[in-house]
């Protein structure tokens, strides 16, 4: 599965079969979140076997069941960019899982930060998890807003790269789908920002992340 496949095929995933990760992707999916952490400076880990962090009245309000696997986002508080930097190398980590046969969910609110077992050093702060594992399903397709609601470019002044980019755009998931942000093109370079909205930072480094994987520009 390539890339653009990957982002496809994603859809949240909140059931997950009672099957532990295979050792090999274990493997795999660390060696890539130190890798991330590295590049980045964030301090994420990948958590298994730990359904606490999802047995709560949220979560199971959140309808998620079977969760036992997480990935921690957590990094320096005092970092101005470090919910925008969760978004962006979470992401990364989503994709690349989903093209090892595994399922995800961003989760920001139905989960019980209190028990969540990472380890968030003084000065950290843990953002929010990303639950993973093998789905009882691959998801549903979700409602996206049309492109000119998140888009002020024309389709005829749009080169082909920036219509695969606002494409993967459109596909990456946000918090409640709110789809937040505004994509435009300057000087023949795609710019993003995130309207004013809660965890619409995090939101902006998910879309920056998926606009950049499926059309190979970097975007500011
Ligand atoms: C930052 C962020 C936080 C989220 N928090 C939650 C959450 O607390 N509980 C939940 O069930 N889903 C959560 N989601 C999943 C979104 O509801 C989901 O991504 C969105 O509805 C789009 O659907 P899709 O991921 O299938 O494309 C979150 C997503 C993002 C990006």
């Amino acid at each position: 599965m390539d890339i653009k496949e990957a982002i496809n095929a994603r859809h949240s995933v909140r059931q997950y079969q009672d099957r532990p990760i295979d050792n090999e992707l274990v493997g795999k999916l660390n060696a890539l979140i130190e890798e991330c952490n590295q590049q980045s400076g964030l301090h994420m880990q990948l958590i298994l076997d730990d359904p606490d962090c999802f047995n709560s009245f949220l979560a199971h309000y959140g309808k998620f069941v079977g969760a036992s696997n997480y990935i921690a986002l957590v990094g320096d508080k005092d970092r101005s960019d470090l919910d925008e930097c969760c978004g962006y190398y979470g992401q990364r980590i989503v994709l690349e899982s989903q093209r090892m046969g595994l399922n995800t969910c961003w989760v920001a609110g139905t989960y019980s930060k209190g028990k969540c077992a990472a380890e968030i050093g003084a000065g950290e702060k843990l953002v929010c998890v990303i639950s993973i594992g093998y789905g009882q399903t691959q998801g549903s397709e979700r409602k996206s807003k049309p492109a000119a609601k998140v888009c002020n470019v024309k389709e005829a002044d749009m080169p082909d790269w920036f219509k695969e980019g606002l494409d993967a755009a459109l596909k990456a998931p946000t918090a409640i789908n709110q789809q937040k942000f505004m994509l435009s093109l300057e000087d023949g370079e795609a710019v993003i920002t995130a309207k004013r909205a809660p965890l619409a930072k995090i939101d902006l480094g998910i879309v920056k992340y998926q606009f950049e994987a499926a059309s190979g520009h970097k975007c500011r």
